[in-house]
């Protein structure tokens, strides 16, 4: 909307100059007009709450928006259509609440205040002695002292023009974000002041600064007084300073006695004519609803092609005009949309996107894509090179997302896609994507060197690993230093150096008081790689609080102060139901001490494998549980946290049974302290994803294979390795449960648990999730999120395949 001095600037305009489209004199509105006086108020939800124009055909007042019941813009609408139809409102990035008012004050300025009183919008006019809605839909501020308006909404239009209405130079219409929001949306009409009529895109808010133009009537320099017209008569014209017009409307035009009418800037970018008929005989043919008679432009998916900014729809998504002359915005393969309810905010890969750290080139292709063009996004440009060579230039450079080839030349470009349309580049458009996915796992031995039959070099792996062989120490140590380098890597990248807690609901214990918490470190929880964990008992003059004091190894490097307080900050930022809470911390001297929140029903282990086999509904409630935390560690916390260490030790219930994870974050804070991460390690033998012991990158996919190997554990109610089993077949739950899998035999792995038979659709889906999660190769491992969705049935899970057939070998 144009600034309240501008409007005000305009008005002589308006009324002098264009008389001819305003019918009627301030005399006249008095006299014929139903009216607003001095100290007349409207509120959403009282008595008045909106004021019709003589006819009833227009109403003015406060609207309830339809995507929040308990907010409201001030608005004009048209009143008999059906739906009723917005065409003008003052507060649109700004809604207010019940308890808001709209008053004519008694100075005669027109004030919409909020609930609480402030000031949200005023026209910027005083001595108004009335308001009137006309028959037009024009709102007016008029003194009878005057025979013209002291200001109007016609002159202040949103996003739409009515008949009668003018755009003078220097007002724009702006589109509404979406349909129920009428915030600033992404294009804007204006009418300049070097004679030009332009659509622009527009940056969002706050800025609002116009990008390339996509539609023009390229008459610059007509005069500053040429103006777009919306007449009476219900022509749409633009008017030029010498008194020529040009036609905005192509298609005919129609009576405005038998139609109403409006032109309106769409949420899509579309300036569209619509009409609705007024007459029983009209409403026959064209049926009860506004039809669109013109849009403006033609074929608005090539017309928007901008530098900077997205297009006609958002980033890494491609416009495809509908039969209606509508942007349809869509994703290409592998790609999914940001968000589905707003498809004009573009898409996303679907996949990891390919590492610039190691050789992925072997794990992606380039799918052709035809009709397809994203003509902005070039950062790269080959000649004198086949079709085979710009593959390979694109496949082996993890900036690249789309190659074009066409005649001896190649261009590579980058994510994000713009300005993306349908369209013919002249050649072959090829879109990176993985060459497996979920749903088109790999055929079996095509991958990876090592074959199922290697299953029995890793069984041995695993179990050397308890003995101490030298060569498999090293093995092993440089994991831990993969693993610790990489969990510290992340967190130099992503940390907030800023050190004080203050906004953070941390409290700093002094040693003294957690001495006298824990009545001198008496009560042992339990003990761990990295040292012990002790109850004790807060006491505050109203309350009395368990905790867990979990004493962190005095061996950290003097130095590390800083950095501690860094890996508490990001560790008590997190909040999740399913996470244990952490209260606070001691870092005193040596001292280094976390305090939690005490769990009083012990851990995941004595629930699973304790006497009494706990309910399988309780069982399944905890799994999904376990990975509503990790997703939310992995994908939603402000530092991506991994957690490293998952199993049934670090699971904890709280007295509701809600499974919550504990020590997550504590990878990064040992990461000095080797040697005693290595017994952890050793301690977790089991969960430890393959790649630990292999030379690829440590991603959050190690969680998500242990959480796999945890979830059998969970639904079998048995321990990964049970060496007394006997049957050597079973000894190794993972390959045990495959087995059965795969030979259709999952009454053998329920063994005697009646409830979990009866429920046997639930049991083979978390099978499947659980068999997808433990493959050995980490891309084809789903994410903790897309884990959540399949086990709240939002997605189907595909057969997964054999685990251990697509890995990669160690190099
Ligand atoms: C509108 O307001 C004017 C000025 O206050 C008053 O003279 C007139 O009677 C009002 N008209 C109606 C219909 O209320
Ligand atoms: C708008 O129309 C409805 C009927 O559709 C009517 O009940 C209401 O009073 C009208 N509003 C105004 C302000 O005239
Ligand atoms: C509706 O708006 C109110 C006030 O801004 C806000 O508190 C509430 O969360 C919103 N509700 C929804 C569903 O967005
Ligand atoms: C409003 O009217 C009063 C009295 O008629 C006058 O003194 C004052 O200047 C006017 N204010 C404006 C802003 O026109
Ligand atoms: C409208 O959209 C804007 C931009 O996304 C958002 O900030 C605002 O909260 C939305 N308003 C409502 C009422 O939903
Ligand atoms: C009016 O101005 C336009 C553009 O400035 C020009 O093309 C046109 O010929 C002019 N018409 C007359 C009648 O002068
Ligand atoms: C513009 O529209 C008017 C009214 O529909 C029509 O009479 C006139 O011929 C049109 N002019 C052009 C150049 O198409
Ligand atoms: C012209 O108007 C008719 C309705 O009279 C409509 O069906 C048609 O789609 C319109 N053409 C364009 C180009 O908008
Ligand atoms: C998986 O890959 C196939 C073939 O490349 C593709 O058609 C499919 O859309 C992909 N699925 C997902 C979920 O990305
Ligand atoms: C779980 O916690 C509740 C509440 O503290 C307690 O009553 C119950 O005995 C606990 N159950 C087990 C198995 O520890």
């Amino acid at each position: 909307m144009a600034s309240l001095a501008l409007s005000r600037h305009l008005i002589p305009f308006a009324l002098f100059l264009l008389t001819l489209t305003i019918p009627a004199t301030a005399q006249t509105y008095a006299q014929t007009y139903a009216n607003l006086s001095r100290g007349t108020s409207l509120t959403p939800l009282g008595r008045a709450t909106s004021w019709p124009s003589p006819s009833g055909d227009f109403a003015f007042g406060f609207r309830r928006l339809d995507s929040n019941a308990s907010l409201f813009i001030l608005a004009i609408w048209f009143n008999s259509t059906s739906p009723q139809t917005i065409v003008w409102f003052a507060n649109g990035d700004t809604p207010v609440q019940a308890g808001s008012k709209l008053e004519l004050t008694s100075d005669g300025q027109l004030s919409l205040t909020d609930q609480t009183g402030n000031e949200i919008w005023n026209p910027g006019v005083s001595n108004a002695s009335y308001a009137a809605l006309l028959d037009t839909g024009n709102l007016i501020l008029s003194s009878p002292s005057f025979s013209s308006p002291l200001w109007q909404s016609f002159s202040l239009p949103a996003d739409t023009l009515l008949p009668g209405q003018v755009l003078t130079p220097g007002l724009s219409l702006f589109s509404r974000f979406m349909d129920s929001n009428f915030s600033t949306g992404r294009f804007a009409l204006a009418a300049q002041t070097d004679g030009n009529l332009v659509l622009y895109p527009v940056a969002p808010l706050p800025s609002r600064n116009f990008y390339d133009a996509y539609w023009a009537t390229d008459t610059m320099g007509s005069g500053s007084n040429s103006r777009l017209v919306f007449s009476t008569s219900g022509d749409l014209y633009y008017a030029l300073t010498n008194g020529t017009q040009i036609n905005i409307t192509s298609n005919g035009t129609y009576s405005t006695e038998d139609f109403y009418q409006r032109a309106t800037l769409d949420v899509d970018g579309v300036f569209t004519v619509y009409v609705y008929p007024k007459k029983e005989s009209e409403k026959a043919i064209w049926g009860d609803k506004w039809t669109a008679v013109d849009v403006i432009p033609s074929d608005i998916c090539t017309r928007v092609l901008t530098d900077v900014g997205s297009g006609a729809c958002g980033f890494n998504s491609f416009c495809v005009l509908d039969e209606n002359k509508r942007p349809d915005c869509r994703c290409p393969s592998s790609y999914l949309f940001m968000d589905s309810a707003m498809k004009f905010k573009g898409c996303k890969p679907d996949f990891e996107l390919q590492s610039c750290e190691l050789d992925e080139s072997d794990s992606f292709k380039l799918e052709t894509v035809s009709g397809v063009d994203w003509p902005k996004a070039d950062y790269e440009h080959y000649t004198q090179v086949d079709e085979e060579n710009c593959r390979s230039f694109c496949l082996s450079d993890c900036l690249c997302a789309v190659a074009v080839y066409r005649n001896g030349e190649c261009w590579k470009k980058k994510l994000p896609l713009s300005n993306g349309r349908t369209g013919n580049v002249g050649g072959k458009l090829l879109i990176k994507v993985p060459k497996y996915n979920a749903s088109f796992p790999p055929p079996p031995g095509t991958v990876g060197a090592m074959e199922r039959n290697d299953r029995s070099t890793l069984i041995l792996v695993e179990s050397l690993l308890l003995g101490s062989s030298g060569l498999l120490n090293l093995i092993l140590i440089t994991a831990i230093f993969a693993m610790v380098y990489c969990c510290h890597s992340r967190s130099l990248m992503k940390h907030n150096q800023d050190t004080t807690m203050l906004g953070l609901n941390l409290r700093i214990f002094t040693y003294k008081e957690l001495e006298e918490a824990t009545k001198g470190f008496s009560e042992e929880l339990g003990s761990g790689s990295f040292g012990a964990v002790y109850k004790g008992l807060l006491l505050a003059s109203d309350a009395r609080t368990s905790i867990a004091v979990k004493q962190l190894h005095k061996t950290l490097h003097e130095d590390s102060e800083k950095e501690f307080t860094n890996e508490v900050r990001s560790i008590g930022q997190t909040h999740h139901k399913n996470l244990v809470r952490l209260f606070g911390f001691c870092n005193e001297g040596t001292h280094r001490i976390l305090v939690y929140e005490y769990m009083c029903n012990g851990s995941l282990t004595s629930f699973l494998f304790g006497s009494e086999r706990p309910s399988w509904i309780k069982r399944v409630q905890v799994a999904t549980g376990i990975a509503r935390g990790l997703a939310y560690l992995h994908d939603e916390c402000s530092t991506q946290i991994i957690h490293c260490d998952i199993k049934p030790q670090n699971i904890l219930l709280d007295e509701n049974f809600v499974a919550r994870i504990s020590d997550f974050g504590l990878a990064k804070l040992l990461r000095t302290d080797q040697s005693r991460t290595s017994t952890g390690i050793r301690g977790t033998r089991g969960y430890v994803a393959p790649e630990w012991f292999r030379n690829t990158a440590i991603t959050a996919k190690v969680d998500v294979y242990s959480f796999g190997v945890m979830l059998l554990e969970i639904i079998c109610c048995r321990k990964n390795l049970e060496a007394e089993a006997g049957d050597e077949d079973r000894a190794v739950l993972v390959y045990w449960a495959y087995d059965c899998y795969r030979e259709g035999n999952l009454e053998l792995l329920a063994g005697n648990d009646e409830e979990a038979m009866a429920d046997m659709g639930m049991f083979e889906t978390l099978v499947m999730v659980a068999i997808w999660c433990i493959q050995e190769e980490p891309s084809l491992r789903p994410s903790m999120k897309k884990v959540n969705q399949m086990l709240e049935g939002a997605v189907m899970v595909s057969v997964p395949p054999d685990p251990s057939s697509h890995i990669t070998p160690i190099r």
